[in-house]
């Protein structure tokens, strides 16, 4: 349907980022972005309420204005270490006359995967089944119509603590904004920049943010696992204010200007002004200083990466992308360290002011919209279960209903 209005809404430790789009028969038509810097979160949880709703303010405030219409509700994204996923299998009876599979059959064992032991204080944000079995038949996309007596289901539950996803809503009232969902950060970015193809075959999302780096992995169109990692491009900055007795600020603006990974490739002779804490005067320092500051934390960052994507089936390729992988050399040190290809990812295919979401920070806001714009066809289409199932990521779970 189009003309539908999509707003997203993504709380980042750095920057906090809305959207305004409508669904355009299909396309996303950006109308208006508006970005301020975060307050009140760290590691990308809400640390001070107040601020935090403050902060949501100003750049729905901004998001409106650009957009010239007014919002009430958006799809907000929940980030923070607590977000994990966890397998979850279920068996039921197929219960239908007919002796086939019915959609009641379906919702039984779907609701029966939910109820995961040992997972008090934490809610199942999203269910994303992987396949279905009937009787000894399985790898089934859709078993509605099989005939059979036992049917299950392997999922992968994501999962947060009750007390953060609670806390976010809270904010988004505060600053006067119905929530209509929430998505986990690392399915918002994934279904922000990933590609059908890529989806398709073993890829590893890996969105490095400031105070956080959103793994999510997929294989055969649906997801392996999500991983949230503790640490970001605030890690790099505080390493730099350290190393270079300076404040936070002029350690920041010094890393987006003149940071690399990867000191073999900064010339000898290339210096850099910095401005001490004491804020008088300035010292020049050599760029490849720098970039030894930075290369160990990199280092760090490409092994616990790497670290999230062992298992069984490791994808085989990795797509950048958040404000961290623009970080010189960053892409190129994944690439050594995990030996796989990596490509570094901004949202396509949206139209109106595409531009202004055209940079890898901007993946989860993207990702929001595409998912709110996956959602309400859903809804047009009368579906039971839509809610917190968007995306194409829960492609399997679409089609059945
Ligand atoms: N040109 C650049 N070079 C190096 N780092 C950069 C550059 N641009 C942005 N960054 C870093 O990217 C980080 C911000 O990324 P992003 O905006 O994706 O984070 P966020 O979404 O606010 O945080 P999180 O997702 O962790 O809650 C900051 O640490 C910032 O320093
Ligand atoms: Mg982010």
């Amino acid at each position: 349907m189009s003309g539908r209005r999509l707003v997203g809404l993504d709380l980042g430790t750095h920057r906090v980022r809305c959207a305004i789009a409508d669904d355009d028969g299909g396309r996303i038509k950006v109308l208006g972005v508006g970005e301020v810097d975060s307050r009140g979160v760290r590691k990308g949880v809400i640390a001070d309420p107040d601020a935090a709703a403050a902060a949501i303010g100003r750049a729905l405030d901004a998001a409106e204005r650009a957009a010239g219409v007014e919002v009430e509700a958006a799809l907000l994204s929940l980030g923070g270490r607590h977000v994990r996923s966890q397998a979850s299998q279920a068996v039921v009876s197929v219960a239908s006359r007919s002796g086939a599979v019915s959609g009641s059959d379906l919702n039984r064992v779907l609701e029966a995967a939910r109820e995961l032991p040992g997972t008090e204080g934490t809610e199942v944000v999203h269910l994303i089944p992987r396949w279905y079995g009937v009787d000894s038949k399985q790898y089934l996309r859709d078993p509605r119509g099989v005939e059979g007596g036992r049917l299950s289901v392997d999922a992968e539950l994501v999962l947060a603590s009750v007390a953060h996803l609670e806390a976010l809503v809270e904010c988004a009232h505060t600053a006067g904004l119905r929530v209509d969902d929430v998505v986990v950060q690392p399915l918002a970015s994934a279904e922000g920049v990933v590609r059908d193809r890529e989806l398709e075959t073993s890829v590893a999302v890996v969105d490095v943010g400031a105070g956080t780096t959103d793994v999510a992995v997929f294989r055969q169109g649906t997801l392996e696992r999500v991983v949230v990692l503790p640490i970001g491009g605030q890690n790099v900055t505080g390493d730099l204010a350290v190393g270079l007795h300076c404040g936070p600020a002029e350690a920041e603006a010094i890393k987006c200007r003149h940071g690399h990974c990867d000191p073999a490739r900064v010339l000898v002779e290339e210096l850099v002004r910095v401005v001490g804490t004491s804020g008088v005067g300035s010292d020049e320092v050599p760029r490849r200083l720098l970039a030894e500051i930075i290369e160990p934390r990199a280092r760090e960052m490409a092994r616990l990466i790497g670290e999230a994507l062992e298992g069984p089936h490791p994808p085989a390729k990795v797509v950048l992308t958040g404000g961290g992988c623009r970080l010189q050399g960053f892409p190129e040190a994944i690439h050594q360290f995990l030996e796989m290809p990596v490509r570094v990812a901004v949202p396509e295919g949206l139209s109106g002011l595409a531009d202004q979401l055209g940079m890898p920070e901007h993946a989860t806001t993207a990702g929001l919209l595409r998912w709110g714009q996956r959602s309400s066809a859903r809804h047009d289409h009368g579906s039971p279960r839509a809610e917190r199932s968007g995306g194409r990521l829960n492609r399997w779970l679409h089609e059945l209903f």
